[in-house]
């Protein structure tokens, strides 16, 4: 966190619901220790000696959550589109994953993907590295360098992977309390327990991380309800659960620190499970897209009240960057909509934005829009457009975040107050 005044102007937009996004041209946000204090027309008198960020036309807007991504993945995006879960994972994913046991490899892949990160609209992001400790603590630091806030995961699997990818039950367990122990002294990066999914997790390997989690007072991510097949495999096996997203909270897995990527197939009493819990669900529409997933109900998720946030997933997932998630949020909902659910009106491009901004952030606490108190994760980028600039403020940031491609090039990043970089840099 920052201390002191920082003081940003420019073309301000923020989410103050769900439904609503605030928009001021050129409007002074201020924070304060790191803390959006306020968003002024003008600057206030007590404000008049602090030397102002100018940002002249550029938007202004809070930074994104990624709530779900795979960094060892960060090589192999883009391939492999023509599978579904199960054998993307055999194929692409699990012989990719085991090289991360050489240091110098997982060294250099994630160097590569912290620095992709920074440069990306994310600010926070939570993290699965691999089952490996050496090559996770590696993440860890490379993650704590890039100023960003994150959370990161030593994946635990100990059944269904190849022999390269598998964990001894009690190895896993004994593996992941080194690993917390070694990992405990950052300041922006924390561990956050990765049971990878159920396939590739024993109920004693659950039994083992609920009792962690119990003891520590750790947050939790993993994946559920993402493809029908897999579905019906948990079916087979755990024949003792009543269904899937049970298979975690048996465990003690399920709580407010929860976040369960996917969630295209969940039943009515799953869904109450999640709401009663307070969990997270990461929407990742492009994943979905790619592994012919399915469409997640999110209307349904916002009209219960669910906590819903967007994740990249990559590598299913292609594109690094959140602004892609929000567009492709509202085009699979359309989908869904039109294919599948007349009832579920198609997501706006406020909720979108939201769940991108302050949906995720809530994970993190007050994060994710510019209401005072809310820490201050602040992009600024140039408006993008393809015609005369259009009048509304609120447009121009749609038609931005669409049109921004994966390689955005931001002016400057903040994150608590802090600057990654700016101007000159
Ligand atoms: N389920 C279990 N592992 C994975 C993974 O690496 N990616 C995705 N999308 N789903 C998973
Ligand atoms: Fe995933």
């Amino acid at each position: 966190m920052r201390q002191g005044r920082l003081a940003v102007k420019g073309n301000i937009c923020y989410s103050t619901s769900i439904k609503d996004i605030a928009a001021l041209e050129g409007g002074y946000l201020l924070a304060e220790d790191g803390r959006v204090t306020g968003v002024y027309a003008r600057l206030p008198e007590a404000w008049s000696g602090v030397p102002v960020e100018d940002y002249g036309d550029c938007l202004v807007i809070p930074g994104m959550t990624d709530l779900h991504l795979h960094a060892p993945q960060f090589p192999f995006r883009g391939l492999g589109t023509d599978l579904e879960l199960l054998d993307w994972l055999n194929t692409y994913t699990f012989p990719e994953e085991e090289k991360y046991r050489d240091t110098e490899y997982a060294g250099q892949v994630y160097a590569a993907f912290a620095d992709a990160l920074k440069a990306s609209p994310t600010t926070r992001a939570v993290i699965f590295g691999t089952l490996h400790v050496p090559a996770t603590r590696i993440l860890m630091e490379k993650m704590e360098e890039t100023g960003l806030i994150s959370y990161v995961g030593k994946v635990n699997m100990d059944r269904n992977s190849p022999d390269g990818l598998r964990e001894g039950t009690r190895q896993s367990l004994t593996d992941t309390e080194a690993w917390l122990r070694e990992t405990a002294g950052f300041r922006r990066t924390r561990p956050i327990l990765t049971p990878r999914f159920t396939p590739s997790c024993s109920d004693g390997l659950m039994a083992g991380l609920g009792e962690i989690k119990k003891t520590r007072g750790l947050p939790v991510q993993s994946h559920l309800g993402e493809n029908p097949s897999e579905v019906a495999w948990v079916r087979e096996l755990c024949p003792w659960a009543r269904n899937y997203a049970e298979t975690y909270d048996h465990f003690g897995l399920l709580d407010e620190r929860t976040i369960m990527a996917h969630c295209v197939y969940l039943n009515d009493e799953e869904i109450g499970l999640l709401k009663a819990r307070r969990s997270f669900i990461a929407h990742c529409p492009q994943s979905n897209m790619n592994l012919a997933s399915g469409v997640a109900p999110i209307r349904k998720y916002l009209d219960e009240g669910l906590n819903v946030g967007l994740g990249t997933d990559l590598a299913a997932g292609a594109d690094l960057s959140l602004f892609r998630a929000v567009t492709d949020a509202v085009g699979v909902s359309k989908l869904r909509w039109r294919l599948l659910q007349e009832e579920a009106r198609p997501l706006t491009f406020a909720e979108a934005f939201c769940m991108a901004t302050a949906g995720g952030g809530k994970y993190f606490g007050n994060v994710g829009s510019f209401l005072p108190g809310c820490e201050a994760d602040i992009l600024v980028l140039p408006e993008q457009r393809s015609g005369p600039r259009r009048e509304s403020l609120p447009e121009r940031l749609e038609q931005t975040l669409c049109l921004a491609g994966e390689d955005v090039h931001l002016t400057a990043k903040y994150v608590a107050g802090e600057k990654l970089f700016g101007p000159g840099d």
